[in-house]
């Protein structure tokens, strides 16, 4: 049998920050708003000209040192974005292939807006347990300042730009393996997120932000209530507990509701914001870098996000 491994972890932020200050220099709005009610401090904004690929490829380099692995052995591109490079063609994946010199290997984008690291995660592991795939490159990248509408108050100070990607392999070792991946969506929900697109005339995103609150802490609760069941896991064999960076408050009352430990959450929000399909890989690389996320742990990831689309995963952290 062969198992997917959640073999490296990687990150990329640009330097721009951008602080509570430059939304209360702009707009009827105040630090002591925006940090209550999101948690916010900073976000990470991308240079003029730098595109969601440039920061991907960052990423994806990041992760592919870390897993020591030939680049040559990749053999599949899966880019989780809503801020692509261009519209529609070429994919984000198959820019960034082209960026690492990757000019033949499979590759695509995956529209799961703040789920798609997860849904990359479940679609690495199928292709890889199939025995189609070995070495899944999977990123999770987002310009989203590029599509942020900067005079609407209610949205445009969440989110942020930034970058994560993974590598996950092929083994036969089982306790190396990613226990569970689960993802799912309902677009009943379709209208609480979205771009309205070309027709429309508007690629700015606009979000019915109190609806998609509740919808946000009831689904991720559940969520992973029903992953731990399934696996037969309780939260002390959790090593982590890293959910999607949209709001410190959907956080703590997921966590609170979990009863995970303050040692167990993750919380990345308050300096990246919400930087949507990157948010979960920026965090595990966080823990990574700082130490707390070690080979052999086990981490619990649970999204939330436009569609509306929801994912969680048990995962072995295989890194070295
Ligand atoms: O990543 C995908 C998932 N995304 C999410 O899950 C995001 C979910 N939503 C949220 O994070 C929150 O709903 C927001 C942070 C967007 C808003 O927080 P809220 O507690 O739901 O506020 P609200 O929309 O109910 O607005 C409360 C008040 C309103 O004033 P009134 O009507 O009570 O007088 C707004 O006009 O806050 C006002 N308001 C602001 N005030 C100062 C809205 N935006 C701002 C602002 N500064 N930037």
């Amino acid at each position: 049998m062969v198992y997917a491994s959640f073999r490296s972890i990687g990150a990329y932020v640009p330097s721009q920050i951008r602080d509570n200050e430059w939304f209360i220099q702009r707009m009827d709005t105040s630090d002591e708003w925006i940090t209550k009610r999101t948690g916010i401090k900073q976000r990470r904004i991308a240079a003029e000209g730098e595109m969601c690929s440039d920061m991907g490829v960052e990423a994806a380099k990041l992760a592919m040192s870390r897993a020591k692995i030939n680049p040559k052995d990749i053999d599949l591109i899966v880019c989780a974005t809503i801020s692509p490079d261009f519209l529609c063609m070429p994919s984000t994946a198959c820019i960034i292939g082209n960026k690492l010199g990757l000019n033949d290997v499979m590759a695509f984008d995956i529209s799961a807006a703040c789920t798609g690291f997860v849904y990359a995660l479940s679609v690495a592991k199928a292709f890889i347990e199939s025995g189609m795939k070995k070495n899944v490159l999977i990123i999770g990248a987002e310009k989203l300042s590029s599509i942020v509408d900067y005079s609407d108050r209610t949205t445009c100070m969440l989110f942020g730009d930034g970058a994560g990607a993974a590598i996950i392999s092929a083994t036969i070792n089982k306790d190396e393996a990613i226990v569970d991946v689960s993802c799912s969506a309902d677009g009943a929900y379709g209208d609480f997120l979205l771009t309205p697109g070309v027709e429309r005339e508007t690629h700015f995103m606009q979000m019915k932000g109190n609806e998609t609150f509740k919808v946000a802490v009831k689904t991720l609760t559940s969520d992973v209530q029903k992953i731990m069941a399934k696996n037969g896991y309780v939260n002390s064999d959790i090593d982590l507990f890293i959910p999607h960076q949209a709001n410190y408050r959907i956080i703590k009352a997921v966590g609170d509701a979990l009863e995970f430990e303050d040692s167990q959450k993750v919380l990345t929000v308050e300096k990246y914001g919400n930087t949507s399909s990157a948010s979960i890989p920026m965090a595990i690389n966080e823990c990574y870098e700082d130490g707390r996320l070690k080979k052999g742990m086990t981490i619990l990831l649970d999204a939330f996000g436009g569609g509306l689309t929801w994912g969680s995963a048990i995962v072995k952290f295989s890194g070295e």
